[in-house]
């Protein structure tokens, strides 16, 4: 057997809100990748995508890292991992710089980026990414690629994605805890697009709205560049605790039932079937009608998509989002949720799978797996396998996310 050289192997580590995901994948060329090995964890220590509890999180990172390792036939000493919850914020924001020999070169784009990022950031606030929009060169047209060209003065628009340092040093530890240094975190929404998200969709405009178990996350794209994000903590366990407290169940049997016979809206609902379900108190059943089920799943539903579809109003966006709404996530499974979000925006729908060329047949064939995937295909496209950087904790942090500045060449 060939032996696998460390720097073609590719790790990422989802840490989400109910699984904990690693994938290994080797790297073939210079842009493709083929998975080698997935280990998979329940996940206990994280709320609405922030970790709550170390050891649990330790504990469920060691056994998703151990069970990618076994496959895979390699031992992991590092990952790319994601970073979601409630404590991320982005803004826009300009800079502005001249163009020092009369054209545009990388340098001049690069400076345009930095300025973008001197803004004074909140405290306990740390800049995750900057991520450039567009460009404009002596007040004329937008431009998406400006090198090589003339004028005088260069101006950048960025989106500046920031969050608590916090919630990234708890993150990096249990990493470092589990024995894996932490290459880049990259926020998950960004992740999970690259994963789900066509070509086309990304230059036409596309909302792809990532629910999770406790966090939805979302990302608007146009211009092949990245147009908002957002990150709300309503998601898919918020169905399933209303149904444990409506119906009185375990959250357990509630869990199975919605996967079961939940549906986002009524108006599916083509017979009335009964379930019987397990009461709360000890082993007694009882037997639900269907409806009972979808009355309390549909005005979550209803209310976690309306939600997403004000917030896109109130920041103007609807208009960008030429070829609609992509979900993704565990969350998007949940039975006519693709339906009720077309009938609130009022736009296509349609459900993403990661986008994988080379997997173990059909096992990453599911929206969880898309911002594993996506972290890997985020990680290729840097082409900095090899990257590691060297300092105490923090500063290799923020050295990391730094590197997102240079990624846009
Ligand atoms: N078939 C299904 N029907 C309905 N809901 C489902 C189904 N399969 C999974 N889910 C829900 O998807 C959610 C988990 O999705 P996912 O694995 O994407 O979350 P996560 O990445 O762990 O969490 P997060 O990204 O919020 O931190 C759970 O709430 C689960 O109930
Ligand atoms: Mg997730």
């Amino acid at each position: 057997m060939a032996t696998i050289r460390p720097h073609n192997i590719l790790v990422s580590i989802d840490i989400g809100t109910t699984k904990i995901c690693t994938l290994v994948a080797q790297q073939l060329g210079t842009d493709q990748l083929e998975i080698i090995g997935i280990g998979q964890s329940p996940s206990y220590g994280l709320r609405k995508g922030i970790v709550v509890n170390m050891g649990q999180t330790i504990h469920s990172i060691k056994r998703a890292v151990k069970e990618a390792e076994i496959m895979a036939g390699i031992t992991i000493e590092s990952a790319y991992i994601g970073i979601s919850g409630g404590h991320i914020h982005s803004i826009s924001s300009q800079g502005i710089v001249p163009i020092k020999r009369g054209v545009v070169r990388k340098s001049d784009v690069s400076n345009a980026i930095v300025a973008a990022r001197a803004i004074p950031i909140p405290e306990g606030q740390q800049v995750l990414h900057v991520l450039p929009q567009y460009f404009i060169i002596d007040s004329a047209e937008k431009i998406y690629d400006p090198v090589g060209l003339h004028g005088v003065r260069l101006e950048v628009q960025a989106h500046i994605i920031m969050g608590s340092i916090t919630s990234v040093q708890n993150l990096v530890n249990c990493c470092e805890m589990a024995g894996i240094t932490v290459k880049d975190i990259i926020l998950e929404q960004l992740a999970s697009a690259q994963a789900v998200l066509s070509k086309d969709e990304r230059t036409l405009g596309v909302a792809m709205i990532d629910i999770g178990g406790g966090t939805a996350d979302v990302a608007l794209y146009q211009q092949e560049s990245i147009r908002h994000t957002m990150v709300l903590p309503v998601a898919g366990n918020h169905f399933t605790n209303d149904i444990a407290i409506g119906l009185c169940t375990p959250l357990k049997e509630a869990e199975e039932i919605k996967r079961t016979y939940g549906l986002a809206s009524k108006e599916l609902l083509e017979n009335d079937d009964l379930i019987e379900i397990e009461m709360i108190q000890g082993n007694k059943m009882r037997i639900i009608k269907r409806s009972d089920l979808v009355r309390i799943i549909e005005p979550r539903a209803q209310e976690l998509l309306s939600l997403i579809y004000d917030k896109l109003v109130m920041h103007n966006l609807l208009d960008m989002m030429t070829t609609g709404v992509v979900l993704t996530g565990g969350g998007s499974l949940l039975k006519g949720m693709d339906s009720l979000a077309q009938r609130i925006f009022s736009m296509p729908v349609r459900i993403g799978m990661p986008r994988i060329a080379h997997d173990i047949p059909g096992s990453l064939e599911n929206p969880i797996y898309a911002t594993g995937y996506g972290l890997l295909l985020q990680a290729l496209k840097k082409g900095c396998s090899n990257i590691n950087i060297e300092g105490p904790l923090l500063k290799r942090i923020i050295m990391s996310m730094k590197s997102w500045v240079s990624d846009f060449f």
